[in-house]
């Protein structure tokens, strides 16, 4: 079966297919032909949809994928560039949380939501692990605050720049300065030897951290219980990825409990114009 179907009846031979295609694979042996798949189109589609994107006919569908099964475009639910550019300077780290859980629907929906994020050749790497429960957050935390008595004094110089022995007296305190007390984790984890697993986990969890405050929630990166799940064998084994995996990013996330007045200054963006 061909990789794609042209509708004859609805394709106005316009080329947009053509020229849109990322990896090259349509073409139109003449003006008046039908797009069509070049020799090994099949082998070569990244199955990034662009082709259904683009065509204002809804003339081709591949295989796996219909025109009526994407979503349209509409201009009208376009934000204007002041309310992306408030949405992307307000957004804080988030480390006071509301003692509420967040519904399993709405962190499908950011999940959903992250998985457009781009990623190379339409690998889509990207796992996610969902830590749902208060008492696992907790119990994952110690896990941190374990690797953290361990390296102060396998590292100590490290440890200290890092602040480790301030978060570790903070526990002792019952103050927890690793998860901060979030109802929830959501972890991105991927196959540790595919080259864009880092970048596919980043950006996807940017693309959920932004998302995040439109449902009235808040996000905070997990950069310690990141480095602990990628360097301390017990928090290896209580994640218990799957064979090859490892963790690329993780976010707390929650219900914030403090709003937020002004938007902080940056420091002068570092540019070079060649
Ligand atoms: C990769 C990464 C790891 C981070 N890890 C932590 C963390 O473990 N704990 C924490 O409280 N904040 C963490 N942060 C949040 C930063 O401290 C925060 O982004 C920075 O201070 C700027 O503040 P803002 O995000 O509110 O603009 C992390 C941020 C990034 C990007």
């Amino acid at each position: 079966m061909s990789l794609f179907q042209i509708d004859e009846s609805k394709c106005k031979r316009d080329g947009f297919c053509v020229s849109d295609c990322p990896m090259g694979i349509i073409e139109m042996k003449t003006k008046e032909s039908f797009p069509s798949p070049v020799s090994r189109a099949d082998e070569l589609c990244i199955k990034c949809g662009h082709c259904v994107a683009v065509c204002p006919h809804e003339a081709i569908s591949l295989n796996w994928l219909k025109p009526q099964d994407c979503a349209p475009i509409s201009k009208d639910l376009a934000p204007s560039w002041e309310q992306t550019s408030y949405l992307m300077r307000s957004r804080r780290s988030i480390r006071k949380y509301r003692n509420k859980p967040v519904d399993r629907e709405i962190l499908n929906d950011l999940i959903e939501v992250a998985s457009h994020a781009p990623t190379a050749h339409n690998s889509q790497p990207v796992n996610w692990l969902v830590i749902e429960k208060k008492e696992d957050m907790q119990a994952l935390a110690a896990i941190v605050i374990d690797w953290m008595k361990f390296m102060l004094q396998a590292q100590p110089n490290f440890a200290k720049v890092m602040h480790f022995d301030r978060v570790v007296a903070a526990w002792a305190m019952g103050l927890d300065r690793v998860l901060r007390d979030a109802p929830h984790m959501i972890i991105a984890h991927a196959l540790s030897n595919f080259p864009p697993s880092q970048a596919a986990c980043t950006i996807a969890l940017t693309y959920m951290e932004l998302y995040a405050p439109t449902k009235g929630l808040g996000t905070c990166w997990a950069g310690y219980f990141n480095a602990a799940a990628n360097f301390f064998d017990p928090m290896k084994r209580a994640l218990s990825l799957p064979a090859g995996h490892q963790t690329f990013g993780a976010l707390m996330i929650g219900y914030p409990r403090n709003p937020y007045n002004r938007i902080p200054t940056r420091n002068e963006p570092k540019v070079t114009w060649r």
